[in-house]
């Protein structure tokens, strides 16, 4: 059986993925800035043998060395980085909250690739080899020049660290491609979680059952591509 570690496992759509991939007996590293925080974690902890909860914070170096000091020579198949921000203050022209615009760039884009650095010989020594992170249809240019200005002219922090996600992640699956390292990109659709708010039309659970099917597939086939949690190929 594989072993999968997730980060953000304590709430949305991370603990989505700790819960599915434990019914189907996984051996999961959960990882959180706060596991004993999380019921919902600790919960699957107590039913799930082999879940495993870690602390991390993928914005603080220390935490993320810690955390690869404790898994040394851990093969990890399958490294999932779901933790992410949507700053909500600050996001027009005229009012941009720098601030704000940091900690997505520190979470969402440094935080995925420095956990990946960390880790990355985990995965090297395990028999799938694959990375992937949670991006979202928000960070197409493509989607910006065809949107309307409600739509596409606001969100300048979350957006521009998710395409700047994409680039990064891009050219890491291009630069592990010769160690059979894949690296994939996915889109999990508008999900009901904190972030995705309550009117969101997808349920977590339909949108990682989704993931996983296309995480499932050939590793070969999905590195280096942008997919949505149906399995189609998204706008970069
Ligand atoms: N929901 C959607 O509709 C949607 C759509 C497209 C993409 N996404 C992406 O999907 C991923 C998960 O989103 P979600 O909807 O589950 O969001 P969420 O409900 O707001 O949960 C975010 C998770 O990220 C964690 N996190 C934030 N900063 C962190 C840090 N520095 N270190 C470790 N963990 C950190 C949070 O932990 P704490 O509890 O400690 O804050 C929480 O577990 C994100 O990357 C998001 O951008 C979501």
């Amino acid at each position: 059986m594989f072993t999968i570690l997730i980060t953000g496992a304590n709430r949305g759509l991370g603990v989505e993925f700790v819960r599915q991939h434990a019914a189907d007996g996984w051996e999961v590293l959960a990882t959180s800035r706060q596991p004993e925080k999380s019921d919902a974690l600790k919960q699957l902890a107590s039913q799930h043998p082999k879940v495993v909860l870690h602390r991390l914070d993928v914005t603080d170096a220390e935490s993320v060395k810690g955390l690869a000091d404790k898994l040394k020579g851990k093969p990890i198949d399958v490294l999932l980085h779901s933790a992410g921000i949507y700053p909500r203050e600050g996001q027009h022209i005229g009012e941009i909250d720098y601030d704000g615009w940091h900690k997505a760039m520190e979470t969402n884009l440094f935080g995925v690739l420095r956990v990946t650095e960390a880790l990355l010989e985990n995965v090297a020594a395990s028999p799938r080899k694959q990375i992937a992170a949670i991006s979202t249809s928000l960070s197409s240019l493509r989607g910006v020049q065809g949107g309307s200005v409600a739509q596409a002219g606001t969100s300048y922090q979350y957006r521009s660290s998710k395409t700047a996600l994409n680039m990064a992640l891009s050219i890491l699956a291009k630069g592990l491609e010769p160690r059979g390292i894949r690296v994939g990109l996915l889109d999990p659709g508008w999900v009901k979680t904190d972030m995705g708010g309550a009117h969101a039309p997808l349920s977590p659970r339909e949108s990682i059952a989704g993931m996983r099917r296309v995480l499932a597939g050939n590793p070969m086939e999905i590195s280096g591509k942008f997919l949505g949690h149906d399995g189609m190929p998204r706008p970069w």
